[in-house]
């Protein structure tokens, strides 16, 4: 029988959190490369927050997935057929192909990668858009200096853990913050945290016992009730590093926020950036330092591999509860 293309469109916009209801899962035939394209079958797909955004039409950093398109996420695969010049059959390639099996795309938009560096999933995650994120946010704004106190939010998640990792390589203290025991225990025990603080207790004061001279480097994902405890902790000069406020993405109303006022009184650096602004055109250097801490045993991570794209949703609607536990990828087939 010959070979289908499984592809998961955006069928409606949620409102609130998503279900399963929002998108759609069809096959259809496999695409034709066209002059200049590139046909890739994804072997993983990388769930991420950032797709919440692009199944709403508010205005945003980047365009929303039109209603019946393919949702957009990036993938790691192979090339199948090429007309595209550089590119070959057996080519391992990164890039956008989205919610689906295959897909032809223009080679402008992908990468190239070594098969052999490490796992192929890992460029979907440390190796990749993830992993990129943490180092550029902490080259920019984070700027840890050996000595400092670093505080991590979603510590155990793809950026957390990376974050965490590449501040203890640069001599900081380091605390995560993360959902439940079992996170906490893995943040502390195999990525070598200092310490990590369960975000369903008492935040604040677990905060004054462990940083108790305050807070030089905050990485925010999360925002809520853990930015509203950590804000007033900060240090004189501090670096808050806003990379996302997940525990806000599937509210209908905007959450009171914090008193940026301490931003004036503290001389505080609160510097948001989205990693494609400037990641992409340093991924090589990223890839390069980042294998090195690697192939050392500076650097671990853990994957949440779900089976089979068809479960592509109902674990997307699970990565905006916590319930995944490290990066989320799916295994397509
Ligand atoms: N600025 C950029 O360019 C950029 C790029 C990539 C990612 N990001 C942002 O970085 C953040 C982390 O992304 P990621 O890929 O590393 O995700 P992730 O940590 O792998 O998954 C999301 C995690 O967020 C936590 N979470 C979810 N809902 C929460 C809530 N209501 N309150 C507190 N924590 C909650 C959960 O961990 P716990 O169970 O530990 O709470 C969950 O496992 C997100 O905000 C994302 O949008 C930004």
């Amino acid at each position: 029988m010959a070979e289908t293309n499984l592809q998961i469109l955006l069928r409606r916009r949620p409102q609130g959190a998503p279900v399963p209801e929002d998108f759609e899962i069809v096959e259809t035939p496999v695409p034709e490369p066209q002059p200049g394209e590139v046909l890739v079958r994804a072997q993983y797909l990388s769930l991420d927050p950032y797709m919440r955004g692009r199944m709403s039409d508010a205005k945003s950093y980047s365009a929303p997935v039109a209603l019946g398109a393919v949702m957009a996420g990036q993938t790691a695969g192979t090339v199948i057929a090429s007309k595209a010049p550089g590119f070959a059959p057996g080519d391992t390639v990164l890039g956008g192909s989205g919610w689906q099996r295959f897909s032809c795309v223009q080679p402008g938009s992908l990468f190239k990668i070594a098969p052999d560096d490490a796992p192929l999933s890992a460029s979907l995650g440390v190796l990749g858009m993830p992993g990129l994120t943490a180092w550029v946010g902490l080259e920019d704004i984070g700027r840890p200096k050996s000595g400092e106190t670093m505080v991590v939010s979603a510590a155990s998640g793809a950026v957390g853990q990376v974050v965490g990792q590449i501040g203890r390589i640069r001599g900081c203290k380091v605390i995560g913050i993360a959902g439940g025991e079992a996170k906490c225990r893995f943040v502390t025990e195999v990525l070598g945290f200092d310490a990590c603080i369960d975000h369903r207790g008492d935040v604040a004061a677990e905060l004054d016992r462990l940083c108790p001279e305050g807070i030089d480097v905050y990485w925010e994902n999360v925002g809520g009730a853990v930015q509203r405890a950590v804000f007033p902790r900060l240090r004189d000069f501090a670096r808050m590093v806003m990379c996302g406020m997940i525990a806000e993405y599937n509210d209908t109303t905007p959450a009171p926020g914090p008193n940026l006022m301490s931003a004036v009184r503290k001389r505080l650096r609160i510097q948001g950036f989205i990693v494609s602004d400037t990641g992409w055109p340093r991924y090589p250097q990223f890839r390069q330092e980042m294998l090195g801490w690697m192939q050392a045993g500076r650097m671990t991570w853990r994957e949440d591999v779900v089976e089979g794209l068809r479960n592509a949703p109902t674990a997307f609607i699970g990565l905006l509860k916590g319930e995944n536990f490290g990066k989320l990828v799916v295994k397509i087939d």
